[in-house]
């Protein structure tokens, strides 16, 4: 889970701006989210209780440097005691220090594309693991950093909502590629913990035929080449993917879209998920294989997998089936070290609002009381066996 899309509340971040701003994409605010920021050591005991033993979870960088240059002391003693609730429960705690949200005084700034962006990037991973080290078992630096300059400065679905403004896009672009650099060194440097950084990793697959150029995942693709090469100085990789895109030479293949339609209904079929991705959990497979090619061969962590369903039975059944697709992997003999499900619970999915259900845990909208669903437990059984059970869990899904 990321800060924001569960704590509720962060009204100093660029995305509240953003969610209440007048002619955006945005469906609804995120409001109270899950209120996880108080209820963090009900639903930390509660993964203990369910057998889980790796959580992945984010600090907010708008609550720990509320104005330039100020550290909240009681920000950061807050995450302490989420990180220690973890190890009281016997799970292990994968940090991300950074999940699509800035704070407001650095979105003034100029958000990513301000020069200054990367040292304050680097500022606030050296204070913030100066303080969380010791409690902390993986860190991430920033997640999916790729698509960042295209989405807030040319297409302008998310903030700053530029649209058109190349420039911006790659300003942005070479300033999360040194951010993710400074920040790396000074997390490893203060805390000596394992850093690397969270990719989204499309399955593309080009059919014979396919023309080159025309998918319009080139631009990110060719982004991530240049994580994939600062990655072999990392000691991990995390590879996040929800689904395949097909081409062949007329285009696009179905089913599901290639950019997920806000204005749509979310109408969900056997062969397509709640955001209108194509149900194809063998998707991981492609996408570790691909990490794993392109960065010589440093340790993996899948840091996100997951299906956005009103049906938790076909939940169950994606997990499973990739979950086959990691062990098949791990055979091959690539180094796969976690499977992390997203997400743990229902939660504000951006601009999507809280119309998708990605949780293994519902969250009631009204009282904000949680329900483990059967795939909550079935996942707990795995983690607890070590292995996965010798039939396929769940039914549905194409
Ligand atoms: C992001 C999450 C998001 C998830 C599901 C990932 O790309 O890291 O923040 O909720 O996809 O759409």
């Amino acid at each position: 889970m990321s800060a924001y899309q569960v704590e509720g509340g962060n009204t100093n971040s660029d995305w509240w701006w953003w969610e209440h701003k007048e002619g955006t994409p945005c469906l609804e605010p995120s409001g109270d989210a899950c209120d996880f920021y108080h209820r963090y050591g009900a639903d930390i005991a509660l993964q203990g209780d369910l057998g889980y033993n790796a959580f992945r979870f984010g600090i907010e960088w708008a609550r720990i440097e509320p104005a330039e240059g100020e550290f909240s002391r009681a920000a950061l003693d807050h995450y302490r005691r989420m990180l220690a609730a973890c190890r009281e429960h016997g799970i292990v705690p994968i940090l991300t220090f950074h999940h699509f949200t800035l704070p407001m005084w650095l979105h003034q700034q100029g958000g990513f594309r301000s020069p200054r962006f990367p040292e304050q990037f680097e500022r606030y991973c050296d204070r913030a693991a100066a303080a969380l080290g010791d409690l902390i078992g993986y860190a991430c630096t920033i997640n999916e950093p790729q698509g960042l300059g295209l989405s807030g400065y040319v297409l302008g679905i998310n903030p700053p909502g530029r649209k058109g403004d190349v420039e911006g896009a790659g300003l942005a672009t070479e300033n999360l590629l040194e951010a993710h650099r400074r920040g790396a060194a000074a997390i490893r440097q203060r805390a000596k913990v394992p850093v690397g950084i969270c990719l989204a990793i499309p399955d593309l697959q080009y059919e014979d035929g396919a023309l080159p150029g025309d998918s319009g995942f080139e631009l990110e693709s060719a982004i991530n080449d240049r994580y994939f090469e600062l990655a072999r100085d990392d000691d991990f990789i995390g590879v996040q993917t929800y689904t395949r895109f097909r081409f062949g030479p007329e285009g696009p293949r179905g089913p599901g879209h290639v950019w997920s339609d806000l204005s749509r209904e979310l109408s969900e079929t056997d062969e397509t998920t709640q955001m209108g991705y194509e149900y194809y959990p063998k998707a991981l497979g492609g996408a570790i294989r691909r990490a794993w090619k392109s960065t010589g061969g440093i340790p993996i962590l899948v840091t996100e997998s997951g299906i956005a369903t009103a049906a938790d039975s076909k939940r169950i059944s994606f997990i499973d089936a990739a979950m086959r697709e990691t062990r098949a992997c791990i055979a091959e003999g690539i180094d796969v070290r976690s499977y992390v499900y997203w997400s743990l619970m229902d939660n504000f999915e951006w601009a999507f609002g809280y119309k998708p259900t990605f949780g293994l845990i519902e969250v009631d909208r009204k009282t904000l009381a949680r329900r483990p669903r059967p795939s909550a437990y079935w996942l707990g059984d795995v983690a607890r066996a070590g292995t996965l059970p010798a039939t396929r869990g769940g039914t549905g899904g194409a």
